[in-house]
């Protein structure tokens, strides 16, 4: 049963697909909403249950998803992460009668390429004239181009496997003979079928950012910009994680650079997507390098990023929800964004020896003392009461704050506050800005 709160939005049951920080910052957000009958987050975690009912129901069981969405007349569901996405589940929830009134935030599978196949978003930057790296397409009919292409570059060279390898699989290599070495390994299984095809490609210098926007296939909103730290040690050394930490906005995106990211990036994506015929739903992630030439696309996701999603939505002052809605209805233009004209940093928690093996099962301590940062939980688990850990990523504790540094010190407090055995966390966020905190 639904009732009318407006002329134009109604009391809504909401779905949010996923399991990770992101998504609890999606559920913290809309749980907020003067437009919210039920939460539903499917499958959550204990971060999750604080803002809505956790559903145990898989994000690849489409069937079982279906059945719930109709059986719980949910009205809009949001998919946090791509994998379910790229897999068509907007195209098999759309041919689904029972769901004819359901409004779906992510693209269908068409869509869903931008991410999910690098040679598909690099042939539609190409084409609809976007600026992004000089790249060559290789399969093992063409590996002596691909051996030439790499003879051509000056070094480093950024070798890319074309399908989704879970954040893994981009290499960046320091010399022409171990670039044809992993050349051969991508295309013969290094990161398995997501390798049939690979993206050589020139290496870009410059300040990596990245800029969200939601679309309703007609228009777009360009919600807070957000960088992310995504090595796991301090001054951006050691391995690639998911991201270890987050500030928006991003001090020096602004002005010009922001008109060149409008004008030559975000409008002729919208476009391209229109002329191309591809319908499109949801968000889409900018990842930005902001060079001498200019900014360069590095590449699209699908998606909101973890952890930017944590910094990015506490920064959102409208009512969330009506957002998202006003997207699902085709009627985004009427909106207006309003933000809150401070920072948000967020720092993630990790487990010791992420983002390789790693323990679990470490219980949580000081969750409930935490009052002035948001604690968003991504790989936790209860057990008998106590929040344990149970991923790499564990917490991203969020805070703002009047400059960067004032957010940054909530934030490195308020994990002073919280203890489990192994923790580990950057303690260097945002420090590129730290000198220029004044926006
Ligand atoms: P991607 O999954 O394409 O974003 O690549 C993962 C990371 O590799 C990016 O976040 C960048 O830090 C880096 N990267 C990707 N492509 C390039 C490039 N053409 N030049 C320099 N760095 C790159
Ligand atoms: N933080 C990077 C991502 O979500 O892809």
């Amino acid at each position: 049963m639904h009732h009318l709160k407006s002329d134009q939005f109604y009391f809504m049951n909401v779905m949010v697909l996923g399991s990770g920080g992101r998504e609890h910052a999606f559920a913290y957000a809309i749980s907020k909403s003067s437009l919210l009958s039920k939460l539903y987050i499917a499958p959550g975690n204990p971060g999750t249950a604080q803002c809505g009912i956790n559903v145990d129901i898989a994000s690849n069981n489409f069937e079982k998803l279906s059945n719930f969405l109709a059986q719980n007349h949910v009205n809009l569901l949001v998919v946090g992460p791509e994998q379910p996405l790229v897999e068509g589940i907007r195209d098999y929830l759309e041919k689904d009668s029972r769901l004819a009134e359901l409004k779906i935030i992510g693209p269908g599978k068409q869509g869903a390429q931008l991410e999910g196949s690098k040679s598909f978003s690099k042939t539609f930057m190409e084409k609809h004239d976007i600026p992004t790296a000089k790249y060559k397409e290789v399969t093992d009919q063409n590996i002596e181009e691909g051996e030439a292409f790499i003879d051509e570059q000056t070094l480093p060279i950024v070798l890319k496997a074309d399908g989704l390898a879970a954040g893994k699989g981009v290499l960046i290599v320091n010399s022409k003979a171990e670039a044809k070495i992993e050349l051969n390994n991508i295309l013969n299984g290094k990161f398995g079928t997501a390798g049939n095809k690979v993206i050589i490609e020139e290496y870009l210098q410059g300040l990596e950012f990245s800029i969200f926007v939601l679309t309703d296939g007609n228009t777009y909103k360009v919600l807070p910009i957000a960088k992310d730290y995504k090595r796991i040690g301090e001054a951006d050394t050691g391995l690639n994680t998911g991201g270890m930490g987050a500030v928006s906005p991003v001090p020096v995106v602004a002005g010009k650079l922001m008109f060149q990211i409008v004008e030559n990036i975000i409008e002729p994506t919208i476009k391209g997507l229109q002329k191309d015929e591809i319908p499109y739903q949801g968000f889409i992630y900018f990842g930005l390098m902001s060079t001498q030439n200019g900014p360069y696309v590095l590449e699209y996701n699908i998606r909101l990023g973890d952890p930017e999603t944590q910094v990015v939505l506490p920064r959102i002052e409208s009512d969330f929800l009506e957002l998202l809605a006003s997207c699902g209805n085709g009627t985004l233009d009427a909106q207006r964004i309003k933000t809150n004209e401070g920072f948000a940093v967020t720092v993630v928690c990790a487990s010791e020896g992420y983002p390789q093996t790693y323990e679990k099962g470490k219980t949580i301590e000081g969750l409930n003392e935490v009052t002035n940062s948001i604690v968003f939980q991504a790989g936790t688990i209860k057990e008998n009461e106590q929040i344990k850990t149970n991923g790499g990523r564990v917490l991203a504790v969020t805070s703002l704050g009047s400059t960067l540094q004032e957010a940054l010190s909530t934030s490195y407090q308020s994990i002073n506050q919280l203890c489990f055995e192994g923790i580990y966390y950057r303690k260097d966020i945002g420090y590129e800005f730290k000198d220029n905190v004044v926006f």
